[in-house]
């Protein structure tokens, strides 16, 4: 039996009443062993400045910490304007400085990008895999998880009630959960 793997699960909206947000608990509910998702908080996260980083305010810490104690990272975000939300790349520049000190390196990501719209935030989720180069963040390539339609897919409750998604993100689950081991065995 492999050794739980802590996964970091950043949701790029604050809204009360986001898809994402229902989407990650969805994921979190339906993770596979030996994931453990859980939602890493990044509303309380200031604007990155890099005059503090000498001395970084107690939620940068919190947060870099949080990362740094996660096997992998798995983002689950809408797309504004064709790209990532400036909540979600302002957590990912917090978290990447000071330079060389980054809690992302090496860390296995996945994305599920969600809209109700139709192409599924492409353009957030390929946006966020041109930053993970960079931060040499190894990414879950197949399956890709553009999700479409997302209004319909959650009852009153913020239960995800299309059986199809669901048997989707389950196999998107299992492959992250191998590539989180591909990695780790490196
Ligand atoms: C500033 C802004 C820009 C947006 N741009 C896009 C976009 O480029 N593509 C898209 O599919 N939806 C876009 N939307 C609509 C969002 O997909 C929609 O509001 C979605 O529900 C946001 O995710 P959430 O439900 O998790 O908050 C945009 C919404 C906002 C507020």
């Amino acid at each position: 039996m492999n050794k739980d793997r802590k996964v970091a699960v950043l949701v790029g909206s604050l809204r009360k009443e986001s898809l994402n947000r229902k989407m990650a608990k969805a994921l979190i509910a339906m993770a596979p062993a030996p994931l453990k998702l859980e939602i890493v908080e990044i509303g309380q996260l200031p604007l990155y400045n890099q005059d503090y980083e000498a001395n970084p305010p107690s939620e940068v810490l919190a947060f870099k910490q949080r990362i740094q104690e996660s096997d992998a990272v798995l983002f689950v975000t809408p797309e504004y304007n064709r790209s990532v939300p400036g909540l979600l790349k302002n957590a990912i520049d917090v978290g990447s400085r000071p330079y060389g000190k980054s809690a992302w390196e090496g860390k296995p990501a996945a994305v599920v990008s969600v809209s109700p719209g139709v192409i599924g935030a492409f353009g957030a989720n390929q946006a966020l895999r041109q930053s993970f180069v960079f931060l040499n963040m190894p990414a879950l390539q197949q399956p890709e998880a553009y999700i479409g339609g997302a209004a319909k897919l959650f009852d009153d409750k913020g239960e995800l009630i299309s059986d199809s998604t669901r048997e989707f993100l389950g196999k998107f689950l299992q492959a992250f959960a191998q590539w989180i081991e591909r990695i780790a065995a490196k």
